[in-house]
């Protein structure tokens, strides 16, 4: 890569991390409100999809504050969990939730960057990323790197935001998400830029299509996606290769 764009790669990906650190107190409550609750249905969604096995290992990446791995445990109780996100503060706060939930034999969490796993390659039966690959700025290095830590026939599973297909939903929706969603949720965290950057990242953002393509391409197979929603949220779902 050349050096100017590690740079600013760089820069862009200190800068969403300060981001996150700074909402982090407030991110559940608006996660919850600004969703109207439907965050809570589609994580379960996204944790069933990874089909983990009874006794399996699954690697949440993005945990944030740890609602896909404590969604994990509850879903499979013989499971351990790993979760890893690069903001210390979010970390914190989701260590914090897997003590208060009695969950710290199985769920584990630790400060690391989604584009170099600190982990062993092949160990995991699952990995998930629920709206994080967005805010990754080498989001194929952060594919490969999910690719190389699940065994083969590993399942991974990218739950995001996009942008419904239904022409009247859609523009009711995009006035709720670009108008009401950054004023809410700027006045709650008091972090405005935060709840702005939020529906101009889900803008730039591939299709599903376009996120499914990403998923061939570091050598996922079977793979598929499905809109839940009207198409506000999409679960993609790849297979890691047999040997
Ligand atoms: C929108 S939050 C999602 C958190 C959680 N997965 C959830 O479902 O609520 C995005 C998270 O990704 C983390 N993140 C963004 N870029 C990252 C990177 N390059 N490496 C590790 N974590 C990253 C942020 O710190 C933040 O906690």
């Amino acid at each position: 890569m050349p050096e100017r764009d590690c740079d600013d790669k760089m820069e862009q990906r200190a800068a969403i991390e300060r981001m996150f650190s700074a909402i982090a107190p407030r991110y559940d409550v608006l996660n919850r409100l600004l969703s109207a609750g439907r965050d809570r249905v589609w994580r379960r969604e996204a944790v069933r999809a990874a089909r983990l096995p009874a006794d399996g290992r699954l690697l949440d990446v993005c945990t944030g504050t740890a609602d896909m791995a404590l969604e994990a445990a509850r879903q499979y109780p013989g499971a351990r969990i790993a979760g890893v996100d690069f903001s210390g503060a979010m970390i914190d706060l989701g260590r914090r939730k897997v003590l208060d939930a009695g969950r710290a034999d199985r769920v584990v969490l630790s400060v690391g960057p989604a584009e170099a796993l600190p982990f062993a390659e092949g160990i995991f039966d699952a990995a998930t990323v629920a709206f994080g690959l967005r805010n990754v700025p080498d989001r194929r290095q952060a594919l490969v790197e999910m690719h190389r830590v699940l065994r083969p026939g590993g399942r991974a599973v990218v739950l995001e935001f996009t942008t419904p297909p239904g022409r009247l939903f859609r523009q009711i929706y995009l006035w709720y998400f670009r108008r009401v969603l950054p004023l809410i949720g700027g006045w709650i965290s008091g972090h405005r830029t935060a709840y702005a950057y939020l529906p101009a990242s889900v803008g730039e953002f591939p299709s599903p299509d376009g996120v499914a393509a990403w998923l061939r391409d570091v050598g996922f197979r079977e793979v598929s996606y499905r809109l839940m929603t009207f198409g506000i949220v999409a679960i993609h779902v790849g297979v890691r290769e047999s040997l």
